[in-house]
């Protein structure tokens, strides 16, 4: 059920932003946007739309949510990638933006693709509840959220002591599990219902993504993942894998994915598909 249920997310998440810079000027700043966007597993957007279903909102009235998630994300990639970041050339399986332009064209393209997800989360289809939406995704993009983890990621590369697991868990909760948070608590925000069990399973999902995204880095095929891989030990990156070693880093991953499940358990049967992505998430190979 999770694969259909990924594949016709994927095609509603395309359509919408097919749809929102159909009107775009012609420059080479859209076009770069328009090539940031393309791929990806939509996993984020996969999430708005299974927390929209679970409160019965269909996938046409969610459908801008879930395309603002990855505008987002695929905004936070393109800066993760410039040479004052990660400074990688390859992502999803081709060259980075500025890569493929330049520097000024990269962040200009992230900082209109971060715009963009704003103007999608304020879509008349989202609905009355709309503006909370947006203000929870302003909070997990920015300074306390995804903007944090990033600025901690980078500080520790340079920071004299490892960090701890507390410091660690902190940067990567706001690094990757703002978003996949928000994306998570996306259904119940617009449905006005408790956002808690929904967190509760983001929080432990989120957490396991980026514990396999560093599992991926050590022991993953760079053709499968699409990106180059063996960068965070040579860069000092401070990851699960570097305090807890790979055996570790694999059972907290484990751990994590039965948390996230049963946090599910209000929902019974109903979030089966939530379940599998939870596994998915950590059996990925890209
Ligand atoms: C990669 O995210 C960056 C991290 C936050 C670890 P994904 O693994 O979700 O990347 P795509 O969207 O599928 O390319
Ligand atoms: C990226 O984390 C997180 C964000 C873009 C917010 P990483 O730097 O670990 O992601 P990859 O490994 O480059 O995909
Ligand atoms: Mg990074
Ligand atoms: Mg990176
Ligand atoms: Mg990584």
């Amino acid at each position: 059920m999770f694969a259909s249920r990924l594949s016709q997310a994927q095609r509603a998440i395309q359509a919408a932003l097919d749809d929102s810079l159909a009107f775009y000027p012609d420059l080479p700043v859209v076009h770069a946007m328009r090539y940031a966007l393309q791929g990806g597993k939509r996993l984020r957007g996969f999430l708005v739309l299974e927390s929209a279903r679970l409160h019965g909102i269909y996938t046409a009235e969610a459908q801008s949510a879930a395309a603002a998630v990855e505008a987002l994300h695929a905004y936070s990639l393109i800066h993760d990638d410039l040479p004052c970041m990660d400074d990688d050339e390859l992502r999803r399986g081709h060259p980075t933006v500025h890569v493929k332009w330049d520097e000024a064209t990269a962040v200009l393209a992230g900082d209109a693709l971060q715009t963009l997800a704003f103007e999608l989360c304020c879509d008349p289809m989202l609905g009355a509840r709309r503006v909370e939406l947006v203000a929870a995704l302003a909070k997990a993009a920015g300074a306390e959220g995804m903007v944090m983890g990033q600025a901690l990621d980078i500080a520790a590369e340079t920071a004299p002591a490892p960090l701890t697991l507390a410091e660690i868990t902190r940067l990567q909760a706001g690094k990757t599990g703002a978003l996949i948070s928000f994306a998570a608590e996306a259904g119940a925000i617009l449905a006005g219902a408790d956002r808690a069990p929904l967190a509760h399973y983001a929080a432990a999902l989120g957490l396991a993504f980026q514990i396999a995204d560093d599992i991926l880095d050590v022991t993953g095929d760079p053709a499968k993942a699409g990106k180059k891989l063996r960068k965070d030990d040579a860069a000092g990156k401070a990851t699960f894998v570097s305090l807890l070693g790979l055996d570790g880093a694999r059972a907290r991953a484990h751990d994590l994915v039965a948390e996230a499940e049963a946090a599910l358990a209000p929902y019974g049967a109903a979030a089966d598909a939530l379940r599998e992505a939870a596994r998915f998430v950590i059996q990925r190979e890209s």
